[in-house]
């Protein structure tokens, strides 16, 4: 017989689970994506053989530099990181143009995302917004405990400014998430569109993840004089770094000394802190590898649109949006998955008939159109 142990506690499990937050008793669990190995296993293939279309990751890695500054970290990791991040910011005052007392580095932008939920929002206050969109704005206002006050996007995903302005004044939100280009279509904001939305009385904030495969200018050099928006960028799609989660923000003053009281002291790690100086000392290769990446979604886009279930979607970020016509959006996923081939599949009102496919290299396009031409000769 086991032994029963005393823990000295009245409370018995219940009682436990009642001290929880009502709010996030009852919100919806986040669906983690599965992991690589996880996948090779499910599928019954080794991991290198997994053509893996589904995160936008980019798939020509880190620099190698970075790589080198990694393997040089040796006795650094056993050290705290600067909390200021000092040197990465001021490498990144010159990359973005923006003075570095503008900008505060995160663990992944995801983070920046919480802490400006944390800022702004007090339970029951309210954000807008807009999906189909990027879904950590939601997710992360939930953990605030704030409203969503939802605008959906006009069918060719561009904004609903006047459903917007009507919104934030019925509802008093005080923060947006316009994310540029969008995941998931790859459309930009209209310069005009987001003229109007910083006249609203409300914090503006652009995430620019995919900026570096745009044609679009960066809204990030007017932040200094902009004092209700925010621009998000990251290191985990040009820079190939998502595994090391490091994001930031370029925050106007009088905003971003309130956040800095709030984040975490060693968020970025040292090794995060370090790959990032080496990369944006490697800015040649790195811009090249996005040339290259932009060169295959434009590829894409041409030979996706000659598939004849599949309309894709003009985008301007390092993924395709698919619309699928005939066959179940869900079906395809499945069918591409079976031959070892990773998209994404939305199972969300308005999304369920797409897939976003992320632009790979040149030979995982190959195999995605292969398996794509076999299923159409099989379904046509
Ligand atoms: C629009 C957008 N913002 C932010 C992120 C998260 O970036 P990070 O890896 O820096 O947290 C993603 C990742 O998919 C994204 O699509």
């Amino acid at each position: 017989m086991s032994e029963t142990r005393t823990t000295g506690t009245a409370l018995i499990p219940e009682d436990v689970v009642k001290l929880i937050r009502p709010d996030i008793m009852a919100m919806e669990p986040y669906t983690p994506v599965v992991p690589f190995e996880v996948l090779g296993e499910q599928l019954g293939r080794p991991p290198d053989e997994i053509i893996k279309l589904n995160a936008n990751e980019n798939p020509y890695g880190p620099s190698p530099r970075a790589l080198e500054a990694l393997a040089a970290l040796n006795g650094a990791a056993s050290i705290y990181p600067d909390p200021e991040a000092r040197r990465l910011r001021a490498l990144l005052a010159d990359y973005v143009g923006v003075d570095a007392a503008c900008i505060m580095v995160g663990a992944g932008s995801d983070e920046l995302i919480l802490l400006l939920a944390s800022l702004f929002l007090a339970p029951g206050d309210a954000i807008i917004d807009c999906p189909p969109t990027f879904s950590m704005y939601p997710f992360n206002a939930a953990i605030a405990g704030a409203r969503v006050v939802n605008v959906p996007r006009h069918p060719d995903f561009s904004l609903d400014v006047e459903g917007i302005e009507r919104a934030a004044r019925e509802s008093g939100a005080r923060l947006i998430f316009l994310c540029s280009p969008n995941n998931p279509d790859g459309g930009v904001i209209a310069p005009a569109d987001l003229d109007r939305l910083l006249a609203l009385p409300l914090i503006v904030v652009v995430d620019e993840a995919y900026h570096e495969f745009s044609s679009a200018e960066s809204v990030a050099p007017r932040v200094p004089d902009t004092p209700n928006l925010i621009v998000l960028r990251t290191f985990s799609k040009w820079a190939g770094l998502a595994g090391l989660r490091v994001g930031y923000g370029i925050i106007p003053p009088p905003i971003i000394e309130h956040l800095w009281k709030i984040k975490q002291p060693y968020n970025v790690n040292v090794a995060a802190d370090v790959a990032a100086r080496a990369t944006l000392k490697d800015l040649p290769r790195m811009q090249a590898n996005v040339r290259k990446i932009v060169a295959e979604r434009e590829r894409l886009l041409r030979e996706l649109s000659a598939i004849s279930f599949l309309e894709p979607y003009p985008s301007q970020a390092n993924f395709v949006l698919c619309r699928v016509t005939g066959i179940e959006a869900a079906t395809l996923r499945q069918w591409l998955e079976d031959e070892g081939i990773l998209i994404r599949y939305y199972n969300k009102p308005g999304l369920r008939d797409h897939v976003r496919i992320t632009a790979g290299t040149p030979a995982q396009t190959d195999a995605l159109l292969a398996a794509l031409r076999r299923i159409e000769a099989k379904t046509g």
